[in-house]
């Protein structure tokens, strides 16, 4: 199977946890993409969607399912989003598209967050895949300072603005051997706007697909 084809079989064994009459927590990216095709199959089933960006939006209104504001919702039963890593504690890198921090304000107003993977993203360590950092623009030189103090090599992402208006700031070659300590530390950077590791909420259940089908695995 192709690295696609088990992107799709993840997304729609995700299909199985969404519950009737809910809105649905949508992340953001190219496994997404085929969660948010899937679900198109079952709109008559949810109330309608909360979206992590406007490329997500995009594609749920044109399969015509409603998306709501999250201001308007008081809580989320399910929350379905991909990674860019994911370790054997379920926390996370996320923010290869650039949509981190919605993705993650819609994650923290959601029951349960369900990851969907192919097997390449499951590693020992976090930190191979750069970490994406947003970034307020008039702050860009100083984050980048103060990540590189932390034994980082920031790398500014060329050309591209975050659906909030602000920077991506990829950070090489951390060391990321505590995952919750290294999120709390680089939020606390004046200018930062979140980072990509999802590790303080990191997901619930990983739906890992390889070879033999696909994983259903509880956060241990
Ligand atoms: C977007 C994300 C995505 O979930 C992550 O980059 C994985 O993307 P893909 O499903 O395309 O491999 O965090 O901001």
């Amino acid at each position: 199977m192709t690295q696609d084809e088990l992107k799709k079989a993840a997304a729609l064994a995700a299909l199985d946890y969404i519950e009737d009459g809910s809105i649905v927590g949508v992340g953001t990216g190219s496994t997404v993409n085929h969660f948010i095709d899937g679900l198109a199959g079952m709109r008559n089933r949810i109330r309608g969607a909360v979206s992590s960006s406007e490329a997500s939006s995009k594609r749920l209104a044109a399969h015509g399912i409603q998306v709501f504001d999250l201001n308007d919702i008081d809580s989320i039963p399910v929350y379905v989003d991909g990674a860019d890593e994911i370790d054997g504690g379920f926390a996370m890198i996320k923010g290869g598209g650039g949509a981190l921090t919605r993705e993650k304000i819609v994650a923290a107003v959601s029951k349960r967050f369900v990851c969907i993977c192919d097997a390449s993203k499951r590693v020992l360590t976090l930190g191979r895949f750069p970490l994406p950092v947003e970034v307020i623009p008039m702050a860009r030189s100083h984050v980048a300072r103060e990540l590189a103090r932390l034994g980082g090599e920031p790398r500014l992402r060329e050309g591209f603005v975050t659906d909030n208006g602000n920077l991506i700031v990829d950070v090489h070659g951390l060391a990321i051997s505590d995952p919750v300590s290294t999120e709390t530390r680089i939020n606390q950077i004046v200018g930062v706007v979140t980072n990509g590791l999802f590790a303080e909420r990191g997901a619930d259940l990983l739906l890992l697909a390889g070879s033999q089908g696909v994983e259903r695995l509880q956060r241990p």
